[in-house]
């Protein structure tokens, strides 16, 4: 076995070494505070790994990303976000007959329980759908506690990606206050997710295949990324045997932030402060390189990917493309391109590897699908949930121990209590 030798205090260390199937190298150091009383810092976790993981792979210098080795590129194309999902969660590519039931399941399973719509009415018309939405995953649990058998393992699994659509859109129409839409047992996935979004009880509604195919591939497109800030959220939360909608909803949190998921929302309102002050992107350029300025250009910039992100790549491409099909002509779309042009050839941009990242692009996708900019980052949610339950069944089946960071404290050292009156 290759170890890695540490020395601290004149005295030597040896730590295993770990070799990932595509060649990427880890020191173990898991017994190293055991052996020596020191620990590791890396606070953003820069060059930490939590896990190992047979999920996602991705070179980010390269620009790679590939769920269970298969190619982005090749699943955005040829692929639909259900065959995906159980992609991600059982390794293989399922059999005709796997994605059948896989399917059935889901229209079996995608209704809400009625009573549940009570809850949505508590919420205040402009309440943000993530808020909405993180609640009401936590509270599944209160409807289905403890339902998985050894016969079916992964019911709960099934529940989470057939229900998170139809909580996502009564959200909406909440918010907009319309009736809500039921979901329809013979449309698919994505078909159906437009169906209970944009369906009024008045009119029939055919989604248009365009608009079918363009979601189909976003959510692909943003199905897992291995150890982000949400999926490692799932994780830690799961780890401690809180049950799958906690550990689910937790997940949804984390990505609200504006620097993960809530980016997709950030950049659409930046775009749209850019066209309200006169479209000069130069001045926002500016403005992101100025140090004293905390404003930073949103969709730009990755931990992980310093070449490029092999899914904004996609989405460009596809943003072009469904527009044109749509028929619609976004001055923002202008203004997007004219950006990532002034900001690629920047010498500060350049120096730091900062490209255009996958939210830069969706947001233009989902307004010209009609979808509200609110509501973005929920669709990044419905997208990610796979990948959060994939990682989720991978920690329930290697039985992971409980995590648990350390730190170095830097705060007073032991002092007495210093009684009120003596104080001031
Ligand atoms: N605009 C201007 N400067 C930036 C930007 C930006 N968008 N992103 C990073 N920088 C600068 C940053 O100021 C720092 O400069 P310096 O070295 O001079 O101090 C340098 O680049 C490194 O940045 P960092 O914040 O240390 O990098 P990070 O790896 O901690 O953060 C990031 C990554 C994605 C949070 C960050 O690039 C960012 O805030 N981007 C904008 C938000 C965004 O688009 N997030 C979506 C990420 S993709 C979707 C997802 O997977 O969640």
């Amino acid at each position: 076995m290759t170890t890695a030798s540490l020395s601290l205090d004149g005295k030597n260390y040896e730590l295993p070494v770990i070799t990932g199937s595509e060649g990427e190298v880890g020191i173990d150091i898991g017994k190293l505070r055991g052996a020596s009383g020191a620990i590791t810092l890396d606070p953003a976790f820069t060059s930490t790994g939590a896990c190992t993981s047979a999920i996602t792979f991705i070179d980010g210098d390269k620009g790679i990303l590939r769920y269970r080795g298969y190619p982005i590129e090749q699943l955005a194309e040829k692929s639909d976000f259900i065959e995906v999902a159980w992609l991600l969660l059982y390794g293989e590519l399922p059999t005709p007959e796997q994605l059948a039931k896989f399917r059935a399941q889901l229209t079996y399973h995608s209704m809400i329980h009625e009573d549940m719509k009570k809850f949505f009415e508590g919420f205040p018309n402009n309440a943000h759908p993530m808020a909405i939405l993180s609640a009401m995953v936590a509270s599944l649990s209160t409807y289905y506690p403890e339902t998985e058998t050894e016969e079916n393992p992964d019911e709960n699994i099934v529940r989470l990606i057939a229900k998170v659509r139809t909580l996502a859109t009564y959200a909406y129409k909440k918010s907009i206050g319309q009736p809500m839409t039921y979901p329809q047992n013979k449309l698919r996935y994505c078909e159906n997710f437009l169906h209970m979004m944009f369906a009024v009880p008045c009119e029939e509604y055919k989604a248009n295949p365009v608009m079918v195919k363009a979601l189909n591939m976003l959510l692909i497109l943003h199905a897992d990324h291995e150890q982000n800030c949400s999926t490692s959220t799932v994780r830690m939360v799961g780890s401690s045997r809180a049950n799958i909608f906690a550990s689910i909803s937790a997940g949804i949190c984390a990505l609200w932030g504006p620097l993960h998921g809530g980016a997709n929302q950030a950049v659409l309102e930046m775009l749209e402060m850019i066209q309200k002050d006169g479209g000069d992107y130069n001045k926002w350029v500016m403005k992101a390189k100025d140090k004293d300025d905390s404003f930073r250009l949103m969709g730009f910039g990755h931990r992980v990917y310093k070449n490029f992100d092999p899914r904004a790549t996609i989405l460009r491409k596809m943003s072009d493309e469904v527009l044109k099909e749509l028929g619609i002509n976004d001055p923002l779309l202008e203004i997007a391109k004219n950006l990532e042009k002034v900001a690629l050839e920047d010498e500060y941009f350049v120096s730091r590897k900062l490209y255009p990242n996958v939210d830069f692009y969706s947001g233009i996708l989902y307004r010209a699908m009609g979808i509200p900019t609110n509501m973005f980052t929920v669709m990044f949610s419905i997208g990610r949930l796979p990948g959060w339950l994939a990682h989720w069944k991978e920690l329930r089946d290697e039985d992971s121990r409980i995590y648990r960071p350390r730190q170095i404290y830097t705060g007073a050292t032991e002092r007495d209590f210093v009684p009120m009156e003596a104080r001031g």
